[in-house]
C-alpha cells in the first residue's frame, strides 16, 4: 500500500469540520478588518527565500525543500507565506497606490523538519501582511487580530509575548554587546551557535539546544539596546495593545528565528499548553527593511502567521468541540422509482435554497433510509408515498419531536427553509 510522506497528514472526519470551523472563523475575522485575500505560488525562485528568511535561519540552512525543474530553474516549495507576498507586492507595483496594502493568505507550507506533534513537513498557515504603513497602530491591529481570531475559536490563557528589535542604529549596538557578551562562552555553545556566532550572532539566542543554559539566560537584552526612537515607538505599540484589551508581556527571549525582522516581533502561546515549542500557536514581526531589500522602494510591512495545525489540535482538547458531529438539514426519502422522481426535483430545490440535504443514493429500503438519516443527524425528514404525491401532498418529519404533518408539493421548500 502506498502511505502518505512522512510530516504530512490527512483531514478527514470530525477533523474536516473543525478545519472547516477555522477557516470560516478566520476570513470572517479578515473581513471585519478590512483585509484583502491574495495567493500567491506554492513554489517560488529559490532565491527569494535566500534573501528574505535569510542564509543564516535554520529554515534556509536545513529545511528547505529545493528542487530543479526541467528547465534547470532553482525553486523552492514556500516555507512560510510573507516572502511570496512581498514579492508579488513588489512585482504588481502595488506600492505606486497611495493606500496601504492589508493582506491575508491561507495555505499550506513547507518544511523539512524532524516531524513531532505540531510539527510537520506539511503545514497550513494563515496569517497578515500589511505594507506601506508604519503607524505604530498597524503593529498593534495585527497583534490583536492574531489574538482576538484565537480568542474567538474560545482557545484560552492566550499571551502574546513581545519584544523590539529596534531600529537599524539599535541593532548594530545590540549586536556589538551580543558577540562582547557570548565570545567569552563560545566553547560552552552547540556547534551551530559557533557557526551562528561567524554568521549572525543574534540566532544564537533562538538555539533550540542551548536555550536553557544560563549563558543565553542572561545575555544582553535587546530593549535596553533601543535607540529613544525605537523605545518610544515600543512604548506606543504597548499602550495601543492595552486598549486593544490584548495580554501581553514584554519578553526578551523573543527574536524570532527569520532574518527580515525589526522593530515589533511576537509569538502568541496559549498558557494551557505546557509543551513550550507546540504551543507557539503564531508569530511575527515588522520588516521594515525587506521591501527595500528586494529591490522595491523604501517603505514598511508588518505581519504574523499562525499554524493550523496546531490550533486544531488545541481546540481537540477543548470541551465544547469535543462532540463536534455533521449535521443535516433534511433527509428526503423515497422507495419507487416515481416517488424517486419527485425526490430528485425537491432536493434540488431545496439544494439551491441552502438547505443541506441528502437522499437515498443506494436503493435502500424504508428502514434503512430511516438509519442513514439518524446516522447524518438530519433535522427534518422528507418521507414520499404514491398515495400522498397523487394527491400533492408530501409528509414532514421533524426528526427530534417526532411530529409529522403533510405538507402541500408546491409549498415545501418554503416550509422547509421556514422549520429549520
Ligand atoms: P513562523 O514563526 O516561522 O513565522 O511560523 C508561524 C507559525 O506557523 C508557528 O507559530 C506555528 O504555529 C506554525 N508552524 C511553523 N512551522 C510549523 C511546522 N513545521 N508544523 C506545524 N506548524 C508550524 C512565519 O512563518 C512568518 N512568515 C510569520 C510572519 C508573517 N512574519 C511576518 N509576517
Amino acid at each position: 500500500m502506498i502511505t502518505k510522506p512522512k510530516g504530512t497528514i490527512d483531514i478527514t472526519g470530525s477533523d474536516s469540520l473543525l478545519w472547516e470551523y477555522v477557516n470560516s472563523v478566520v476570513s470572517t475575522m479578515m473581513s471585519a478588518y478590512n483585509y484583502e485575500f491574495i495567493r500567491t505560488p506554492i513554489f517560488e525562485a529559490s532565491e527569494l527565500f535566500h534573501r528574505t528568511v535569510g542564509e543564516t535561519s535554520d529554515i534556509v540552512r536545513k529545511e528547505t525543500y529545493d528542487f530543479k525543474d526541467k528547465g534547470d530553474r532553482n525553486l523552492t516549495l514556500r516555507p512560510e507565506g510573507t516572502a511570496g507576498v512581498v514579492r508579488s507586492y513588489l512585482e504588481n507595483k502595488l506600492y505606486a497606490q497611495p493606500d496601504i496594502k492589508k493582506y491575508y493568505y491561507n495555505g499550506t507550507m513547507y518544511r523539512y523538519e524532524r516531524p513531532q506533534t505540531g510539527r510537520l513537513r506539511e503545514f497550513t498557515q494563515f496569517g497578515v501582511e500589511v505594507l506601506g504603513s508604519n503607524d505604530p497602530i498597524i503593529d498593534a491591529e495585527v497583534i490583536s487580530l492574531q489574538y482576538k481570531i484565537l480568542e474567538s475559536l474560545h482557545i484560552s490563557n492566550l499571551q502574546v509575548n513581545i519584544n523590539s528589535l529596534g531600529d537599524e542604529e539599535s541593532r548594530i549596538k545590540y549586536k556589538e554587546a551580543l558577540v562582547k557578551y557570548l565570545e567569552p562562552h563560545l566553547d560552552k555553545l552547540c556547534d551551530d551557535c559557533k557557526e551562528r556566532f561567524k554568521t549572525n550572532p543574534l540566532r544564537i539566542l533562538d538555539c533550540k539546544i542551548d536555550e536553557d543554559s544560563d549563558i543565553l539566560k542572561n545575555a544582553p537584552k535587546t530593549i535596553d539596546y533601543l535607540t529613544e526612537s525605537a523605545k518610544k515607538r515600543f512604548d506606543t505599540v504597548l499602550r495601543y495593545l492595552d486598549l486593544l484589551e490584548v495580554d501581553y508581556e514584554v519578553n526578551p527571549k523573543i527574536v524570532r528565528g527569520l532574518d527580515y525582522y525589526d522593530h515589533t516581533v511576537f509569538e502568541i502561546v496559549s498558557l494551557d499548553n505546557d509543551d513550550t515549542r507546540q504551543s507557539v500557536l503564531g508569530g511575527g514581526g515588522r520588516y521594515n527593511k525587506l521591501i527595500k531589500e528586494l529591490g522595491g522602494p523604501d517603505s514598511y510591512g508588518i505581519g504574523f502567521a499562525c499554524g493550523i495545525d496546531r490550533i486544531i489540535a488545541m481546540l481537540k482538547e477543548i470541551d465544547l468541540y469535543k462532540s463536534i458531529q455533521r449535521e443535516i438539514d433534511c433527509y428526503v426519502m423515497y422507495v419507487s422509482e416515481e416517488e424517486k422522481l419527485h425526490a430528485i426535483d425537491i432536493v434540488q430545490s431545496l439544494r439551491l435554497n441552502g438547505v443541506v440535504t441528502e437522499t437515498n443514493s443506494l436503493n435502500k429500503n424504508l428502514k434503512a433510509e430511516f438509519n442513514e438519516a439518524d446516522r447524518l443527524n438530519a433535522k427534518l425528514l422528507i418521507i414520499l408515498n404514491n398515495e400522498d404525491l397523487k394527491m400533492g401532498l408530501v409528509n414532514v418529519k421533524d426528526n427530534h419531536t417526532k411530529e409529522e404533518v403533510k405538507v402541500d408539493i408546491s409549498e415545501i421548500v418554503d416550509y422547509i427553509v421556514s422549520n429549520l
